[in-house]
């Protein structure tokens, strides 16, 4: 396992985000059709899982479609679907057996039938694992997830439950769909991309931005562990001076 025994288990990111990119211009790089690089990212993913998993990173948010790549060719999307259903169905006893507890964020009743019950039963089926929380992000998009989360609390206010007053951040953190997960630590974005595409908009709001040029069917465990080996090197300071964050280090470690 290269690097690992470099990687500090005691300041692992808490949760991981990561936006899978490059697959089409992978597979056109070789010749082949985009969809050909969609089947073979699938093995990065569980590479990437299992890699966070045997680190003992908490959670996981891999952005696996967003609600804008409904727009592409429909063959393109009815061939993303057919592989989601396909490898969540096939992923479930290895997931079981390395206790892996799969969540879905995202506007999934727009899944077609059959992918949005093969997802409803994995879910399910995993519900009671208690190791790394793998959270898939499905016909996600952050100004959906926004939108929706203010429908819910203008509706409420209406209905007298909460009071314009009283909404504070953790009121509208508790109308996200990522509302029982903690906010991304470290955020990865594959394929040489500058960019957030839409993702996590509001949680990513301190999280630390790490971009490679490699393509998602490219990403290996070594490839986390570099991206996980650059978090641990930086000084996170939320606002604060760098010798505050030092301070509170130094006292911490008393
Ligand atoms: C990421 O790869 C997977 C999805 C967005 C579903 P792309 O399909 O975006 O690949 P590129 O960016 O076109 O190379
Ligand atoms: C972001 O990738 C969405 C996913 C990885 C699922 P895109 O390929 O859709 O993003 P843009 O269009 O390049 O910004
Ligand atoms: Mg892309």
């Amino acid at each position: 396992m290269p690097d690992l025994p470099v990687i500090d288990k005691t300041r692992l990111p808490l949760h991981i985000a990561i936006i899978m990119d490059g697959n089409g211009r992978w597979a056109k790089e070789k010749g082949e059709n985009r969809l050909f690089g969609h089947y073979q990212g699938v093995q990065s993913v569980r590479d990437t899982v299992e890699g966070c998993a045997e680190l003992g990173i908490s959670y996981l948010t891999l952005y696996a479609f967003s609600t804008e790549n409904w727009d592409r060719p429909e063959e393109e999307v009815s061939g993303l679907m057919a592989l989601l259903a396909e490898t969540i169905r096939k992923e479930v006893p290895t997931l079981n057996k390395n206790n892996i507890k799969l969540q879905t964020i995202g506007n999934i009743s727009m899944l077609p039938e059959y992918a949005y019950k093969e997802l409803l039963e994995a879910v399910e089926l995993t519900r009671t694992n208690t190791g790394l929380t793998l959270i898939i992000a499905l016909s996600y998009s952050s100004r959906w997830e926004l939108v929706t989360a203010v429908q819910h609390i203008a509706t409420d206010v209406k209905n007298g439950k909460i009071q314009p007053g009283d909404i504070n951040q953790d009121t509208l953190r508790n109308y996200l769909n990522t509302s029982a997960f903690p906010d991304p630590e470290l955020m990865i974005r594959t394929s040489g991309e500058y960019r957030i595409s839409n993702f996590l908009l509001y949680q990513l709001a301190y999280a630390e931005l790490y971009f490679t040029d490699t393509r998602w069917p490219d990403f290996r465990k070594a490839d986390l562990y570099k991206a996980i080996l650059n978090f641990q090197q930086r000084e996170r300071r939320f606002g604060k001076t760098g010798e505050q964050i030092q301070q509170e280090t130094a006292t911490d470690a008393l």
